[in-house]
């Protein structure tokens, strides 16, 4: 299976950080978002990534080509274990580019990927949200797509505050954390919405979803939207994600997440504890 990463938004709400440089690539503790995204690609098996990029955004490919003076440089000041780790971002997939010409919403996004995913199914990572979890979360999707065979979507349970901002969906419970989906709404008003069931960034798709994206017309906030597309699909499945997810392009979010990614080092949680607790006792 191949996957595709979006990445060729505006990332508006994260300006002015995102006016010269592209949100995913943002620095989420000491790696920048999307290598986060490829690596959950990468750990659930798939090694062909086609990421969706757009102007502005060249430093994502420049992250995941080879940078022959670093590697020099480091080299020759015997630094061998960066060395390595900036050696293995580089052959940790086959990652190819195709260029959004203008930004119409994640539906044309994903559009631009019909030549190179064919008649196949395919993962979507969308490429400003990170997935923490003992299984990558596109791996738990797969694992629900290979049993029901439609497009699947990756949710959560939403706190209410969250709810008008994100695709809410409309479905009927067939086994325990997995729906089958009836209608997905788009960033519905709270007494209006089907449920607190949250899409989170991460989907397999059938191909049949590239007629659809070609025969719908733009949608909320004028964008061509994914889920106006996956509406139109017959066999529609969504599954609770175990794990924690930061969509990355809210400034709160980017904090947590870099919080969270940091607690996970040895050589600075305690340090991080203390400082939080000081913060704590401040306020
Ligand atoms: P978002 O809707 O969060 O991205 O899309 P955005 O448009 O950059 O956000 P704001 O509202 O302006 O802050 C989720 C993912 O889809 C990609 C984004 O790069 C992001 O990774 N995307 C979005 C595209 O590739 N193309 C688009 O036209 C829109």
């Amino acid at each position: 299976m191949k996957a595709v990463i979006p990445a060729a938004g505006l990332g508006t709400r994260f300006l002015p950080a995102t006016k010269a440089q592209p949100k995913e690539m943002l620095p989420v503790y000491n790696k920048p978002t999307i290598q986060y995204v490829v690596e959950e690609a990468v750990n659930s098996g798939i090694d062909d990534i086609l990421i969706i990029t757009g102007k502005g955004k060249r430093t994502i490919e420049d992250h995941f080509d080879r940078s022959f003076e670093l590697e020099y440089s480091l080299n020759k000041k015997d630094k061998k274990e960066y060395l390595k780790e900036i050696q293995d971002i580089t052959y940790m997939a086959d990652i190819y580019y195709v260029r959004q010409k203008t930004q119409k919403g994640l539906g044309d996004a994903i559009s631009c990927a019909e030549k190179h995913i064919g008649d196949e199914s395919f993962a979507v990572l969308l490429g400003d949200t990170i997935t923490y979890s003992d299984v990558p979360c596109t791996k738990q999707l797969l694992d629900v797509y290979e049993k029901y065979h439609g497009s699947t979507i990756a949710i959560e349970r939403l706190p209410e505050y969250k709810i008008e901002r994100y695709g809410i969906v409309d479905g009927v419970t067939v086994e325990d954390n997995i729906y089958k989906v009836n209608n997905l709404v788009e960033k519905p008003k709270l007494e209006e919405a089907p449920s607190n069931l949250g899409i989170t960034g991460r989907y397999i798709l059938t191909p049949d979803i590239f007629d659809k994206l070609n025969s719908i017309q733009p949608g909320v906030g004028g964008e061509l939207q994914l889920t106006d597309a996956i509406n139109e699909q017959e066999n529609v499945y969504a599954t609770t994600f175990e794990g924690s997810i930061y969509d990355i392009g809210n400034t709160k979010e980017w904090l947590k997440s870099s919080i969270d990614m940091a607690l996970t080092h040895d050589d600075v949680h305690d340090e991080l504890i203390n400082f939080l607790k000081q913060k704590i006792n401040e306020n």
